[in-house]
């Protein structure tokens, strides 16, 4: 297949999992924009396939039905990310896409990163150069190699093209754009859903809040605090703790769910003043975080949407790939520690907690600035190419 054809194949956009669908949404809808970009298409892997975790979210957040699914649905991480690869290929064969876009950190990001390079088909990986240093994340694994492998590198902040910098990663093909997922945010809030109407859609009365209608929400999925029974144990402790202070909800991740189950560990949370949701869509996620005095949680993308929001953020992790969000956002590393994170909750009932700035190019026009930015990169490359050959 040669370079021309590349050249003018389509922007085969991937995304996997519940987190790539915010980022992703406004990179379509902005390359759509220009008439100077190939047609972007969308497939999706299906590593998320439950209907919660998908048709909802989509249809929220203004984001077509993907072109094709690949419906590699869950396993290991050695069957997903083989199974996505294994699917993914015949497709870039049979589309011979300009570039492959990728965006976040999961399986979904690496393995079609890995067919794209072996094909010689440009790589861009939109939120490129996040580290959170632990190998023992298997996200981390999934960005450090992605980025290697990347020819573009569209960074959310400073830090990140010092982290590619150290692996070296030419500068060149680093550019810091902003935050794609705060496109989303700032394009759908002022249509979230009020906290209200999710419980009743829910069945809930609205009884479980406290006289001021304060609420914190919860949310946890990450391996290091849902996987082992210990560790899930004791975050469920802590989430009941926090919970005698301020009423909880919590929208539940089915692994989360499926563990809890799994280990018994039901009885942690009866009677306390926790309200289980099922995965909402991202209207209604917006309202809950906008309107909650706090949240608990484990989830990247939430430490910078808190961020943008101006929420305090209690984040049990003992690190992030997101240094902005404690620098200048409302972020607080609290780990698994019930002491620190009970004090940092009663700090925030008393005083409002830690106030933030919005990061610099949070604005809303990150994917713009990726559209404009990739149309310049695609006309020099094929011009190059077209010289190349001459
Ligand atoms: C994945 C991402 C993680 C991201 C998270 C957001 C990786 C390595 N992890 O984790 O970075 O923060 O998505 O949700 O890519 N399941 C369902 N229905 C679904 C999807 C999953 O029930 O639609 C259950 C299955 O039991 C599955 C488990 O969740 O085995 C884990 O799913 P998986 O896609 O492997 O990882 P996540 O934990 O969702």
């Amino acid at each position: 297949m040669g370079d021309a054809l590349h050249a003018r194949g389509p922007l085969l956009c991937v995304v996997g999992a519940r987190p790539n669908y915010m980022k992703m949404a406004p990179l379509v809808r902005a390359f759509a924009a220009r008439s100077d970009l190939p047609t972007a298409m969308l497939v999706h892997t299906g590593q998320h396939y439950d209907v919660a975790m998908n048709e909802k979210l989509f249809a929220d957040l203004e984001l077509p039905a993907p072109d094709l699914n690949l419906q590699v649905g869950s396993g290991t991480h050695a069957v997903q990310t083989a199974e996505v690869m294994r699917r993914f290929e015949p497709v870039v064969d049979e589309l011979a896409p300009s570039c492959v876009v990728v965006v976040g950190d999961v399986n979904s990001t690496l393995a079609c990163s890995l067919v794209a390079s072996k094909k010689g088909i440009p790589i861009v990986h939109v939120e490129a150069g996040l580290r959170s240093f632990d190998r023992d994340m298997p996200e981390e694994i999934n960005r450090l190699l992605t980025d290697q492998m990347a020819d573009l590198l569209y960074t959310t902040e400073r830090a990140a093209a010092d982290n590619l910098a150290r692996e070296g990663i030419p500068r060149e093909r680093i550019q810091f754009v902003g935050n794609v997922m705060i496109d989303s945010l700032l394009r759908h809030s002022a249509r979230a859903v009020p906290p209200l109407e999710t419980l009743a859609r829910a069945g809930i009365a609205p009884g479980v809040f406290n006289a001021q209608g304060d609420f914190g929400i919860v949310t946890l999925h990450r391996p290091s605090n849902v996987d082992q029974s210990l560790a899930l144990s004791q975050a469920l402790g802590i989430v009941r703790d926090v919970a005698e202070r301020l009423p909880l909800i919590w929208p539940i991740h089915p692994r989360t769910r499926g563990n809890i189950e799994l280990f018994g560990l039901s009885s942690l949370l009866t009677g306390a003043r926790i309200v289980l949701l099922e995965p909402q869509g991202y209207l209604e996620t917006l309202g809950l975080l906008a309107k909650a005095r706090l949240v608990l949680t484990d989830s990247g993308g939430i430490q910078e949407e808190t961020t943008a929001l101006a929420v305090p953020c209690l984040t049990m992790r003992d690190n992030t790939e997101r240094p902005v969000t404690i620098e200048q956002g409302t972020n607080t590393l609290v780990g698994r520690d019930r002491k620190r994170i009970l004090a940092c909750v009663d700090e925030v009932l008393a005083t409002g907690g830690k106030r933030g700035r919005v990061p610099e190019l949070w604005d809303g026009r990150a994917a713009e600035r990726i559209a404009l930015h990739l149309s310049g990169w695609l006309r020099d490359r094929a011009t190059r190419q077209a010289e190349a050959r001459a």
